[in-house]
């Protein structure tokens, strides 16, 4: 019993990784963007008409609102977004690095552990958009090679339909999805597929302990691919699947969906990092973008919480850093140990085996 106990703190111990250096004064070599949207959008126009963006997801149509945002307030340039998820999208940037031939702009990526190596390399532009001195410290490189551009995490998302009597109240925290109620109807993504969801069952294991996986285990959930699926499965009529903790409609409720936030348990946030390549064939455009997401009128019209300071949470929320039951801090420190990383990934690859069907992308859910 007692290395069972060992060797399951050993498994879930993040090592103290500080991932920026918080201490190091603001390099003086990043540029500070002083000019308007306005300016800036001629700048993107003489230079051509196309900025490509990998953004990491899992559902081609994931963005689509950005690129509409974009492309209205911006007539004459197109967003050329494509959306994967951002384990693969890191490789094949890793790949134009190494070749020396970047086509990509600017690159929104789930894994942030990617960032402060990408800087060392070289490979980004130091260049702070108007509102970077507004995010909050800890999202942000100080050399402004990097920055959360968003915030998004994982709720309790569910279907009152699919439910009867007591259980519509819906579930709160971790526990309740113990309750009879839910077995046959929970629809989860694999762990070991998507760090941020490997994120949060680490965070639950922390807390309710194995057994609490164990009990999971006995309510018979579906495993799917992608963080999409579980709430696309959730909110259609002709199944039986009636709640996730691995998914995000958003920040509000809104039919079919339900959603609510654990406090006592924790949950899943980080700021989802932007960078733009030093490379950039079109970098006024690359910087058109990231001052258009780090606006006020764009933060304020996503429904997500804010990564600047200034911005009160959407939905009656408070801001993220002020959430119960989550720490949108320690994601990125995490993700920065790929061994622990590594070892949970293989713990529940253990149990779950590996993840069955195709990807997110190209699946029919
Ligand atoms: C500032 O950044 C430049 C370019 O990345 C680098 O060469 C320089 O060493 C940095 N200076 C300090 C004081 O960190
Ligand atoms: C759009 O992005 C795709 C994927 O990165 C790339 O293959 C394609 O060349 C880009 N198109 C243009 C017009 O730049
Ligand atoms: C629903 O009611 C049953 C029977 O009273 C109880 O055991 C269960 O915990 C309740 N579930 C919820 C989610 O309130
Ligand atoms: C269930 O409905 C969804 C749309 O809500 C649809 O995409 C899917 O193909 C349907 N599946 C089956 C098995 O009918
Ligand atoms: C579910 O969401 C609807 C809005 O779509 C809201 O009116 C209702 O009160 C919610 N129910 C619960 C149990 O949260
Ligand atoms: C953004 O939202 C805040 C809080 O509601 C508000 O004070 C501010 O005026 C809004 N800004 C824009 C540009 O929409």
């Amino acid at each position: 019993m007692v290395s069972k106990l060992v060797s399951l703190v050993a498994l879930l111990t993040i090592n103290a990784v500080t991932a920026y250096d918080q201490q190091l004064a603001f390099n003086q070599s990043a540029i500070q963007e002083t000019r308007t949207l306005d300016e800036i959008y001629a700048a993107a126009l003489a230079e051509g008409s196309t900025i490509t963006v990998w953004h990491g997801g899992d559902e081609k149509d994931q963005q689509n609102s950005l690129k509409t945002a974009f492309e209205s307030r911006f007539p004459g340039l197109t967003l050329n977004l494509t959306v994967d998820l951002s384990k693969y999208h890191d490789g094949n940037l890793d790949q134009q690095l190494a070749v020396g031939d970047v086509y990509v702009d600017s690159i929104i990526l789930q894994t942030v552990h990617d960032y402060p190596r990408w800087k060392q390399e070289g490979a980004l532009l130091n260049y702070a958009p108007v509102g970077f001195d507004k995010i909050f410290p800890d999202f942000k490189d100080v050399e402004a090679a990097f920055y959360g551009v968003y915030v998004l995490g994982w709720s309790n998302v569910w279907n009152t339909a699919k439910l009867s009597g007591n259980a519509t109240a819906g579930p709160k925290e971790f526990p309740d999805y113990l309750d009879p109620i839910w077995k046959d109807k929970l629809v989860l993504t694999y762990p070991n597929d998507d760090d941020a969801v490997l994120f949060a069952f680490n965070l639950i294991l922390q807390q309710y302990g194995i057994e609490w996986f164990d009990a999971l285990l006995t309510q018979n959930p579906r495993w799917v691919r992608g963080s999409a699926t579980p709430a696309a499965l959730v909110g259609a009529s002709n199944n039986t699947y009636a709640a996730t903790f691995t998914s995000s409609i958003g920040t509000a409720s809104s039919p079919p969906y339900n959603v609510s936030f654990p406090e006592q348990g924790t949950f899943v946030s980080w700021p989802q990092h932007g960078a733009i390549l030093k490379d950039a064939p079109h970098p006024e455009g690359a910087k058109l973008l990231h001052n258009f997401i780090l606006s006020e009128g764009y933060q304020n019209s996503t429904g997500r919480r804010s990564v600047r300071s200034d911005l009160p949470g959407p939905n009656g929320l408070p801001n993220v850093m002020e959430m119960p039951g989550t720490n949108p801090t320690a994601f990125v420190k995490w993700m920065s140990d790929r061994n622990a990383v590594e070892r949970l990934r293989f713990f529940f690859e253990d149990r779950l085996g590996t993840p069955q069907g195709l990807s997110p992308l190209i699946d029919d859910l």
